[in-house]
């Protein structure tokens, strides 16, 4: 590729945040009381205090020279009562969207970012009675009160993640442990999805606005057998590599959902993908269980398989590049433009992340150089925030931030990602 690879012009740069993770005080939602109820290590309480600092935090982001920024929407806030809209969080958000446009940002929203109003749970969440028609009617709200100003939306954030730890571990709310249930909740998401898709083209169209441009951000994970010779951890690597990256797009691609264990179900429109938003971190080294319908996806190995693979960060996941390479050339197949929604790690040693930033740039310039058709990426995230059920320990941030006084840091690894940017070239 010779030393250097220029990106198109126009490339999107950015990072990505999620509302929970980030605002703070979302007291409406099913996390909140999750929280409440002592099942993380920490509370998210203020987080960052976006809510009221995101004029501040995108003044840096341009600072930095990024041209996109990946935000979601806090459905709690936005519908605290089921058909009751909270005008002052719409127009929070037309603020930021506003915000964004005048720094010449192109906004990323994403509907939903895992967190669901506690009156959308008590009506049994995602697998409760026409869930999906719910979302779609908050999709819809979305788009007629933000679309204006607004390309590109991701409806859901990685269902599959969201799936795994409420309805299979249930360590994530609702807290269950259910096949049948996260077959359930996994048919909602894809036909909520649909429905959304539907909706929001349906608002740009009457309203005479530029058509949008609409996807989700799917997870994906590269998976490696535990013993290379064995036939049955390549067996099960292959079932969870299925479930985990290709079964949601297969399934909006073809309108169909194909999935052992689940009813075939046909969901309500094909091709429902603009473009492909893609979230990736890294590889699982996966080990046969058995063939019963939980254990025939088999398990991470723990160590010391895990001695054979790379570097780590600080939650113990590998740094593995290659592996984004792969998942962004089996994307590629899809012929759909991709967007990178997420990529990133954390560490308290700024030097890995800068390393970590140079290492996937590098595999994302050569899947580009080899054909992927991708036009833009997200480093997550744009600041430290709450990562969930391990609280505030894990440092994802290009900006560090202080929580005790709200103060933020610009790492040097950030200024490296901004000379990127500028040079748009790796
Ligand atoms: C993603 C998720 C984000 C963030 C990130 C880092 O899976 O969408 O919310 O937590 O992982 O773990």
């Amino acid at each position: 590729m010779g030393d250097k690879l220029k990106f198109p012009d126009g490339f999107l740069w950015g990072a990505a945040t999620s509302s929970y993770q980030v605002e703070g005080d979302n007291k409406n939602s099913d996390w909140w009381n999750w929280e409440s109820e002592g099942k993380v290590r920490e509370a998210s309480g203020k987080a960052c205090n976006q809510y009221e600092l995101f004029r501040s935090d995108f003044k840096l982001a341009k600072s930095l020279n990024h041209n996109a920024h990946r935000f979601s929407l806090e459905w709690s806030r936005i519908e605290p009562e089921e058909g009751k809209f909270n005008r002052d969080a719409l127009t929070h958000y037309k603020q930021v969207i506003k915000n964004l446009r005048s720094l010449g940002i192109e906004p990323i929203v994403t509907i939903n970012h895992f967190t669901l109003p506690v009156w959308f749970c008590e009506k049994g969440g995602w697998i409760g009675k026409r869930s999906e028609r719910t979302f779609a009617a908050f999709a819809k709200k979305a788009a007629e009160e933000l679309g204006e100003d607004v390309t590109y939306w991701l409806t859901v954030n990685e269902p599959v993640g969201n799936i795994d730890s409420g309805y299979i571990h249930g360590t994530w709310p609702p807290g269950r442990k259910s096949l049948k249930e996260a077959g359930r909740a996994l048919i909602a998401i894809l036909k909520a999805h649909c429905l959304a898709y539907k909706a929001i083209h349906k608002v740009y169209k009457e309203r005479g606005w530029h058509a949008p441009k609409v996807s989700m951000a799917k997870f994906t994970l590269y998976h490696t057998p535990c013993r290379s010779n064995s036939k049955l951890d390549i067996l099960s690597a292959s079932i969870r590599h299925y479930y985990v990256n290709k079964l949601f797009v297969d399934s909006l691609i073809s309108g169909w959902c194909v999935m052992p264990g689940i009813p075939l179900t046909r969901l309500p429109l094909k091709n429902s993908l603009d473009f492909i938003g893609l979230n990736y971190y890294t590889r699982d080294y996966i080990h046969f269980m058995g063939f019963s319908p939980y254990k025939i996806f088999g398990e991470v190995c723990s160590l010391p398989h895990h001695e054979k693979s790379g570097k780590r960060n600080f939650l113990k996941w590998e740094v593995y590049p290659e592996g984004f390479y792969k998942m962004l050339m089996e994307f590629a197949k899809y012929k759909l433009p991709i967007l990178i929604t997420e990529n990133g790690v954390c560490t308290n040693d700024d030097n890995e992340r800068i390393d970590f930033i140079e290492a996937h740039l590098k595999a994302v310039a050569r899947a580009m150089k080899d054909g992927a058709p991708i036009f833009g990426y997200l480093y997550w995230s744009l600041l430290d925030n709450f990562e969930w059920t391990h609280g505030y320990d894990p440092r994802f941030g290009l900006i560090e931030v202080d929580y005790a006084t709200q103060r933020r840091t610009v790492r040097p690894s950030a200024r490296i990602y901004a000379e990127i940017i500028k040079k748009n070239a790796i």
